[in-house]
């Protein structure tokens, strides 16, 4: 079943997310970015809720300046327009909350347990099925999310073929993509409630029990500095936790790569 935005409207649960006071969403057959698209309605004015969904883009970005490939008929990308009640200052919480939100979507409809490495990545038998990009704009908060659904037919560039994956890896049946955005929603909604109403344990303690990352020998790179070391827990703002040879270090951001049975890092 191709994307609807009809079909996704009328199977919302949510209160006010995919419902904007003033706006209506928006699906596009092929638009640059569904998050710069979203940060161009926050500048126009448009309230809480809005979701943008492309089922192309052509300058899809992902985190640390990345490009985020998304070809047609390979992926959903969607961005959520958020106006939170309270002032936002803890992205990576937001991100937290989104994985959460992701996994637990993935999860009740379609029977795929992903899980979440540290911070935004979507792992599915090891390898990137997806990723949250969070972007604060003014006081809103733009939330892009891209889940890869089948091996692009052009093929992907070389050096992500060891590291990518797609949903329908998971062999399961055909994937209601319109309920699956609907149930997007209604997870993120919840998660992001959770945090405004100071209920964020909720959120990290779910986020933990998706979590590959920890109990695992990492290596995080913070610009030119890299440390290594086992990943603990995360803290109470979403850091990563992690026990180096010099103490205990926690990392807001950066990248953390995982070290495999081989030696490797993923
Ligand atoms: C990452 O893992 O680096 C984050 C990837 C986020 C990709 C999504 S696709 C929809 C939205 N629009 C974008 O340009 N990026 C996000």
């Amino acid at each position: 079943m191709p994307l609807e935005l009809q079909t996704i409207e009328s199977l919302l649960r949510t209160e006010k997310l995919g419902r904007p006071a003033n706006h209506h969403n928006e699906l596009w057959d092929s638009i640059d970015s569904t998050n710069t698209r979203c940060a161009v309605l926050v500048r126009q004015g448009v309230e809480h809720g809005a979701i943008v969904l492309a089922r192309q883009q052509t300058a899809g970005r992902g985190r640390l300046g990345r490009v985020w490939i998304s070809p047609p008929n390979a992926g959903i990308y969607f961005s959520f327009l958020i106006k939170p009640d309270k002032p936002v200052n803890n992205i990576p919480l937001i991100t937290l909350a989104a994985g959460l939100a992701c996994a637990e979507a993935i999860h009740s409809v379609t029977g795929i347990r992903i899980g979440i490495k540290w911070v935004n990545d979507l792992i599915l038998n090891g390898r990137k099925v997806g990723g949250i990009l969070s972007e604060l704009c003014g006081s809103a908060v733009v939330i892009g999310i891209g889940i890869n659904l089948e091996k692009p037919a052009d093929g992907i560039p070389a050096d992500l073929a060891q590291t990518m994956t797609w949903l329908s890896e998971g062999n399961t049946g055909e994937i209601d993509l319109n309920l699956l955005l609907a149930e997007l929603a209604f997870e993120l909604e919840k998660s992001l409630n959770s945090l405004m109403d100071d209920r964020k344990d909720e959120i990290l303690n779910g986020w933990r029990k998706y979590a590959v990352t920890l109990g695992q020998h990492v290596r995080a790179t913070i610009g030119d500095d890299i440390f290594e070391g086992d990943a603990i827990d995360i803290n109470d703002n979403g850091a990563l936790i992690v026990k180096t040879s010099s103490g205990l270090k926690t990392f807001h951001a950066g990248e953390v790569s995982i070290r495999r049975t081989d030696g490797a890092y993923c």
